[in-house]
């Protein structure tokens, strides 16, 4: 599998089929009350729906779009563009290592961080890019999340016809437990953490949706696996016709894991 193929994504289709995600994502920002003057990082802003609501929020602060994709950054920028958000600013940069210029009062992330394995690192990294009594506030997978199309793409790629283009499998996400979590969080430094599990589960409209949906965003690792445009097609068919058998058909089992942590306050003695 090259490296590049499961680092990048395809934004354009992600931008047009992330509705479930700017939902959920929607949810999150309603939960945060800003003053406005905000300095807030968007931790994977993908192609920057969410990114362009968090910068009308803060009109007298700024909105720093983290992603490791460059497609996706360059449709963030495209985003900014078009809401005439010159207080979104888009960097490509690998949220397990990344710069700093300014502390960020907070650190908002939705969708990504069960992309990323080591989340020891990760909550380490954010804690030190917030400022003092800065806050995390976050969702992603959680445990459990996606479990059916998971094992079913598994137990295609364990078939004979299959197994040959998956023998370097290896799962690229890391759905934690709310516990998991806040034991992780705590070993980073922060305090006041909040971690808990949501079951979202996401229905869509018919097989071509379905098929859309997950060919770009959930089934874009095993894709990366396969050789050619027909084998990919085939093996996304086959799956959304399991779906199509279900009652009811075309859902996908979403679990969302919730954060909220902040980062200690500077003590004034
Ligand atoms: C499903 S998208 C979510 C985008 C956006 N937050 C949303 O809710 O629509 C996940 C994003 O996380 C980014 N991502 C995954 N791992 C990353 C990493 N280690 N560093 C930076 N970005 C990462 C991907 O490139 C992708 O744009």
């Amino acid at each position: 599998m090259a490296p590049h193929m499961t680092t990048e994504w395809n934004a354009d289709a992600y931008h047009r089929v992330s509705d479930p995600q700017f939902t959920w994502g929607m949810v999150v920002l309603a939960r945060v009350i800003f003053a406005g003057d905000e300095t807030v990082i968007d931790a994977g802003c993908g192609s920057g729906r969410v990114s362009a609501e968090l910068a009308a929020r803060v009109p007298r602060g700024r909105v720093i779009g983290l992603d490791r994709s460059r497609q996706m950054a360059s449709a963030a920028r495209e985003t900014a563009r078009r809401h005439a958000a010159a207080n979104l600013h888009v960097v490509v940069a690998d949220l397990s290592a990344f710069p700093v210029a300014q502390r960020a009062d907070l650190v908002f992330s939705t969708a990504t961080f069960h992309w990323i394995l080591d989340h020891d690192a990760l909550f380490a990294e954010i804690h030190h890019a917030l400022a003092p009594g800065g806050r995390l506030v976050a969702q992603c997978g959680g445990a459990g999340n996606l479990a059916r199309i998971h094992a079913r793409a598994h137990a295609m790629m364990q078939s004979r016809e299959w197994s040959a283009h998956f023998a370097s499998w290896r799962e690229p996400w890391e759905f934690a437990s709310a516990e998991t979590t806040t034991a992780r969080l705590r070993r980073a430094g922060f305090g006041h953490i909040q971690a808990w599990l949501e079951p979202a589960p996401t229905a869509f409209v018919d097989g071509h949706a379905f098929a859309t949906f997950t060919a770009t965003v959930v089934l874009r690792p095993h894709l990366a696996c396969l050789p050619t445009d027909a084998m990919r097609a085939q093996f996304v068919g086959e799956l959304t016709e399991q779906f199509a058998a279900d009652d009811p058909p075309f859902v996908l089992d979403y679990v969302r894991l919730n954060i909220s942590a902040t980062r200690a306050p500077t003590v004034v003695r």
